[in-house]
């Protein structure tokens, strides 16, 4: 569900008009909807109503200050892979003591970044980041609370790119070798041993391998309390996946209720990281036609939007629904949307069956929320498009269109140069 819908002929934000948000911002922009946000948010967080838990959300999906702020003052954590999201997850107000910290190769200005706070956990994913985990802290005289990302093997069975549970990924520790880490870490002086986690993909359209991750996760917890390592938290990463074309993923509450069923009497707080399904389907991608080129082989739709802005179609061959902002009675024609970048893995859509559009009209680029703006750059030397918040029958800026003094912040042209 979400807050996207036609008001006669015309696409909505909530109570907002598309069209009249694109008059005053301009386009490429992001839009997303506050009630949707909130909604699935409160979705995902009461499915685990049951049990003691924390829905840290994963800021990668999106980073907007904004757009964490909605979750943190619902009470949700974050999860953060960077110093740079850990600052943007501060900076829109959450609580150190909630967020948790992944990533393969945290660097160590970063680890101190996280110890000054102090953070919730490290989620560490290898031996001798444990160990420079633990040199760091010892300097700092803190103590660094860990979990051990291990790698349980499961296939998520969705796009190569995004798998990240299985033993060729460079993601966690391998499950059966954690031991050996947990004991090693539980000997190390600066670190508190206090939870496991994993991740094991994104995009998961079925509860199967999930649940197989948690028979994994919750065997190897019951080992480790056999050698005297007590985990207080299991964090259970992201993935699950959304609707984009004709998926069928199971609802939070299917998902929650599988996952407790497998976990059963365990005496843990649980930890999700969700990104995508909490914010896929709450932002769009409003871009305008600028040409139509047909008649040739192919036809395209030339649009202001650009891989720079939206990468998932060129990166993953991914699918997003494209529609007309303003529906009008017009033939429908196949076509390529595509951007200006210079590139032809530069397209939002191939072979698409659209309404034939006219120069100047919008396209609604549907469930761009996620991995949207956050994967976006300056290729082509193109400005980042604006992103924009509606609540009801308002709407604000939660970040401005770049200019092109955005494009060279940072640059000089040293004296040899003159
Ligand atoms: N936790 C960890 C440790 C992760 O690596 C990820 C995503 C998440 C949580 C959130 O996963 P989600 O609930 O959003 O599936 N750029 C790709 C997706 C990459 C996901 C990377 N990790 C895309 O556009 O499909």
């Amino acid at each position: 569900m979400h807050d996207f819908q036609y008001r006669e002929e015309n696409l909505y934000c909530e109570d907002f008009s598309i069209e009249a948000i694109a008059k005053e911002v301009g386009t490429p922009f992001y839009l997303y909807s506050l009630n949707t946000l909130e909604s699935h948010f409160q979705a995902f967080d009461s499915a685990f109503s049951k049990v003691n838990h924390l829905v840290c959300f994963s800021a990668k999906a999106n980073s907007n200050i904004a757009i964490l702020r909605v979750f943190v003052r619902r009470g949700g954590g974050v999860d953060v892979v960077s110093g740079g999201e850990l600052f943007r997850a501060m900076k829109a107000g959450a609580r150190p003591e909630r967020i948790v910290y992944s990533g393969v190769g945290k660097r160590p200005e970063e680890i101190e970044y996280a110890l000054e706070f102090p953070i919730l956990m490290f989620c560490v994913e290898s031996a001798q980041e444990l160990l420079a985990i633990d040199g760091i802290a010892g300097r700092m005289g803190a103590k660094a609370p860990v979990a051990l990302r291990v790698n349980p093997d499961v296939n998520p069975q969705t796009h190569p790119y995004i798998t990240t549970g299985l033993k060729k990924n460079k993601f966690g520790i391998n499950i059966r070798k954690s031991i050996d880490d947990y004991i090693l870490a539980s000997t190390l002086p600066n670190i508190k041993v206090i939870g496991v986690s994993c991740h094991i993909g994104s995009q998961l359209t079925d509860v199967g391998p999930f649940v197989e991750a948690v028979q994994r996760i919750k065997e190897l917890a019951l080992k480790l309390r056999a050698e005297g390592i007590h985990i207080q938290y299991i964090d259970l990463g992201g993935g699950l996946g959304i609707t984009y074309h004709q998926e069928e993923p199971p609802h939070p509450r299917e998902y929650a209720q599988s996952l407790l069923n497998e976990l059963g009497e365990i005496e843990c707080t649980l930890i999700l990281e969700p990104g995508r399904v909490i914010v896929g389907n709450a932002g769009i991608l409003v871009t305008k036609v600028l040409y139509a080129k047909e008649g040739g082989e192919k036809n395209f739709i030339i649009v202001d939007a650009a891989m720079n802005d939206l990468i998932r179609p060129s990166l993953y061959g991914s699918y997003q629904r494209i529609q007309p902002v303003q529906k009008k009675e017009r033939p429908e024609i196949v076509a390529d949307v595509v951007g200006p970048i210079c590139e032809s893995a530069d397209f939002l859509a191939k072979d698409r069956k659209l309404p034939r559009m006219e120069a100047g009209e919008l396209l609604a680029v549907m469930s761009a929320g996620a991995y949207g703006f956050s994967m976006s750059s300056n290729y082509n030397s193109r400005p980042r498009a604006a992103e924009v918040l509606v609540d009801k029958g308002r709407f604000y800026i939660i970040r401005e269109r770049e200019d092109y003094d955005d494009l060279i912040k940072g640059e000089f042209i040293p004296d040899i140069l003159a």
